[in-house]
């Protein structure tokens, strides 16, 4: 594919999904769908996905069979996320053979020994937290989100959301590595990508920090702090690859998306010089053009209990 001339953070949401269908741990998969099936034997279970983007989460853990009699609120802060949410719900349902009915503003996906309720909306993680509610929810999912907090300030938020003994789903957290081949030249590439991550330690979102390059990797110690109870955890590496027929499903958008965020982050940046910072770019969108890019970034996916 060519290097598109704009770009939108809903397809890019769209293209990632295959590429995080592949890099999701099993184990730490399997070991929440076996608890969701012991939940959902006795009552129907809650979920609540928080930074759900445009629902793709939902999707899978109903492909994949994870949820047989389930509520699931997906909450976005971006009102795009949640108008693409509610638009591609019903026809991802119709090609996986199941059926939406939509209710009211909710949907209801059926298939034989599969009923759940899904409800999106638009909300702020911590004004929606803020707000008294009278049910807690069972299981909490955040998936390629909590690396884009202040994680010690977020996860107190998040566990007040949580029934005591409820389950977490952390999963996609950035840990501190990416790699793109064939390298163009070491010294400068290592450069580039240290800077990039450097940007995510240094954000900065209202007045407060908010990011952490190496999430992965420290949440085992906020974890801990917080006094959660750890039950599963392991790498969920994005690797994104050519075949001999080029990339798979929207994955040259995916890597073009990417390419142009780490352009963004660095564009006026002080330690680069930018006529040479554009030819490097230019020749990794060049590299996904011509099906030779090969990209990792490294990623770890948690589950746990939380006992309140
Ligand atoms: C990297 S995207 C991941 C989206 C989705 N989980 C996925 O993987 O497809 C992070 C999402 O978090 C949302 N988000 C960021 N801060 C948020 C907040 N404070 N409350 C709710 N959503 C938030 C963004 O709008 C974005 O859709």
């Amino acid at each position: 594919m060519t290097v598109p001339e704009s770009y939108s953070f809903t397809r890019y949401l769209s293209a990632k999904k295959t590429v995080d269908d592949r890099a999701l741990n099993r184990c730490v998969w399997g070991e929440l769908a076996r608890r969701l099936d012991a939940l959902q034997a006795n009552q129907e279970t809650r979920l609540l996905e928080v930074g759900a983007g445009i629902g793709t989460m939902i999707e899978r853990m109903i492909e994949w069979n994870a949820l047989s009699r389930a509520d699931y609120l997906a909450i976005d802060q971006l009102a795009e996320n949640i108008a693409a949410a509610n638009q591609r719900l019903p026809v991802w349902a119709e090609t996986k053979g199941f059926r939406a009915l939509p209710k009211t503003a909710d949907w209801e996906i059926t298939s034989a020994g599969c009923q759940v309720q899904v409800h999106f909306e638009c909300a702020d993680l911590f004004a929606f937290a803020s707000r008294r509610h009278t049910r807690l929810w069972d299981v909490l999912i955040a998936h390629a989100f909590l690396d884009l907090l202040d994680i010690s300030r977020a996860l107190p938020v998040l566990f007040s959301l949580l029934n005591p003994g409820g389950l977490f789903y952390f999963t996609i957290n950035f840990d501190g590595l990416t790699l793109l081949e064939p390298v163009i030249d070491p010294l400068y590439d290592e450069h580039i990508l240290a800077l990039y991550h450097r940007t995510m330690d240094e954000r900065v979102t209202e007045g407060l920090p908010s990011g952490d390059s190496r999430a992965g990797r420290h949440l085992f110690e906020h974890l801990r702090r917080a006094g959660a109870q750890l039950l599963e955890a392991g790498a969920s590496d994005w690797v994104v690859f050519p075949t001999t027929g080029g990339y798979p499903g929207e994955e040259a958008y995916f890597l073009h998306f990417i390419l142009w965020t780490i352009e963004q982050a660095l564009r006026n940046h002080i330690e680069i010089e930018p006529r040479r910072f554009q030819r490097w770019i230019e020749e990794r969108h060049a590299q996904v053009e011509r099906a030779e890019l090969v990209y990792i970034a490294h990623q770890i996916d948690f589950l746990g209990r939380w006992d309140g």
